[in-house]
């Protein structure tokens, strides 16, 4: 079976940081997004994988390479717009060679695996089986309702009146009369072909499509509330791991890891958190759930519950809490008698105590 992962969508409400990244290379516990998973992907054994990615940049595959480190083989199959996630499927038709697959979107992190519900897929051979969650507000999602033995009667994407508390997850099993489907289908009121609707498309032409429900860890990352969640998830089963140089003056508690070649200088980490490679944390304390990028500098700050991205600067700030700071910021204390000075780039947010 083979894997097609979908990293074309623009990820506008993860600005400003989006601007510059993709939202799947977001890290999350020092790792980008789409690391993790191809973790899960990996560890079903599936090998080949289709990665649908913007056409035009190149990011992506900067970062992951052909995936041998991560243990699979990758191959791009460039999107000219978002135009849908049942229109990315359609691109990767010829590659996905009249096989059965592994659907898995590059935003959404199922850090518990798919072991369940692939067995379950081998065993009761639908058509299609998707993974639902119930969540308080299901209007963001693609809704599904089921009949007593799981099977799939209707599917309705963002509806504004749900009939279900079921959202569907974003990664499904798929075999090849799905094709038939998407060419069946014309694009929704959002102007992009749904997969919901080739899915529905399937059960209205009698096809048994299931669903179970996944019992694992699910976030689909849209925003950087959902960036900072997940990264606490994660980082709550954080290995304890001192690569780098801890001096005696410093504090570490039980579930911190210092990656390769960071320095931790009278400082007090609390943890879970991770100090990324090369970084210096000097006369700071991090509080929990903090994740410090490679090298950044942390210097007589306080940081907490924050993701903190590649060679940013934090430097004489008392309390910076649940914040989301993006590559090379520079964050500083400055003269208490000017006010706060900001240089923020488009779409930015700050937020300062009153
Ligand atoms: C997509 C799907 C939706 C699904 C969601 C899961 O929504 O269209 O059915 O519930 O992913 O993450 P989007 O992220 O494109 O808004």
């Amino acid at each position: 079976m083979k894997a097609l992962v979908l990293s074309g969508g623009s990820g506008t409400r993860l600005r400003p940081v989006s601007h510059s990244l993709p939202k799947q290379l977001v890290p999350l516990a020092n790792q980008p997004l789409l690391a993790h998973v191809l973790r899960g992907v990996r560890d079903l054994g599936i090998t080949e994988v289709g990665m649908v990615v913007p056409a035009g940049t190149a990011q992506i595959e900067k970062t992951l390479g052909d995936g041998s480190r991560h243990g699979v083989t990758i191959t791009y199959l460039p999107q000219d717009a978002p135009r849908g996630l049942a229109h990315a499927v359609a691109i990767a038709r010829v590659y996905l060679d009249d096989e059965d697959f592994l659907l898995h979107l590059g935003d959404n992190l199922l850090p518990d695996g798919l072991g369940d519900p692939a067995a379950e897929f081998r065993r009761r051979r639908a058509a299609a089986h998707l993974l639902v969650q119930k969540v308080t507000d299901p209007r963001p999602y693609g809704v599904v309702e089921l009949d007593r033995i799981g099977r799939v009667t209707r599917l309705v994407e963002k509806p504004r009146r749900p009939r279900s508390d079921l959202a569907l997850v974003g990664a499904c099993f798929l075999t090849p009369v799905v094709h038939q489907a998407i060419e069946a289908i014309r694009p929704g009121p959002r102007g992009e072909l749904e997969l919901t609707d080739a899915v529905q498309w399937l059960v209205d032409q009698g096809v048994v499509v299931h669903a179970s429900e996944y019992a694992g860890y699910w976030r689909d990352i849209a925003d950087s509330d959902d960036v900072l969640a997940a990264n606490r998830h994660l980082l709550a089963g954080v290995e304890p791991v001192r690569d780098g140089d801890v001096d005696p003056f410093s504090v570490l508690g039980p579930r911190v890891r210092v990656e390769h070649g960071a320095r931790v200088v009278r400082s007090r980490v609390d943890g879970p958190a991770i100090i990324g490679a090369g970084s210096v944390i000097d006369g700071s304390h991090l509080g929990p759930y903090t994740s410090i990028g490679p090298g950044c500098v942390v210097r007589d700050s306080d940081v907490s519950s924050t993701v903190v991205l590649d060679e940013a600067r934090i430097c004489g700030v008392r309390r910076l809490v649940d914040s989301l700071v993006g590559r090379a910021v520079t964050i500083e204390r400055g003269d208490p008698r000017r006010g706060c000075r900001v240089v923020c780039g488009d779409d930015a947010r700050v937020e300062i105590p009153g």
